[in-house]
């Protein structure tokens, strides 16, 4: 895969993530009485797979431009980075719970838990995105062709 190609697709994974969190907001924002349930399905057959593939591209991409450069501060970012995912990864799997037990109508969690999960979600993920297109942005404008930063 070309540096472009990759780019592109780990812009892609971004733009599908912002609208999953767009969609558990409406979930959220729906709570306790008004739960979009085939939101909640789409979201139960995509939001783990969506969150591993977007972690993959970007262990692919966005890590080793990071980690190759010879910023400190840059390579602290990646490490930053990638403690975020591994928590993500754990969150991920709790709100897809969380998701089915709202489709099944048999919940664990109290209505409010459940928007407080969704909530913190989503808001962490916004901003790690931004966060990660704003070092990618970045980094492409200044890395050279080859895409390592120095
Ligand atoms: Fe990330």
């Amino acid at each position: 895969m070309t540096q472009d190609v990759a780019l592109d697709a780990l812009k892609n994974c971004y733009e599908r993530l912002l609208e999953a969190c767009d969609m558990l907001e409406l979930i959220a924002d729906g709570l306790p009485g008004s739960v979009p349930l085939a939101l909640c399905n789409r979201l139960v057959v995509s939001l783990v797979r969506l969150v591993t593939e977007t972690h993959l591209q970007e262990n692919q991409v966005l890590l080793p431009m990071l980690l190759a450069s010879e910023r400190a501060e840059m390579r602290q970012a990646a490490e930053r980075l990638r403690q975020e995912h591994d928590y993500d990864d754990q969150v991920a799997i709790e709100v897809e719970e969380a998701l089915v037990d709202l489709v099944s109508g048999r919940s664990v969690l109290s209505p409010d838990a459940t928007g407080y999960l969704l909530r913190s979600f989503f808001e962490s993920i916004r901003r790690h995105v931004y966060a990660e297109m704003d070092l990618l942005s970045l980094i492409v404008n200044v890395a050279p062709r080859g895409g390592h930063l120095h």
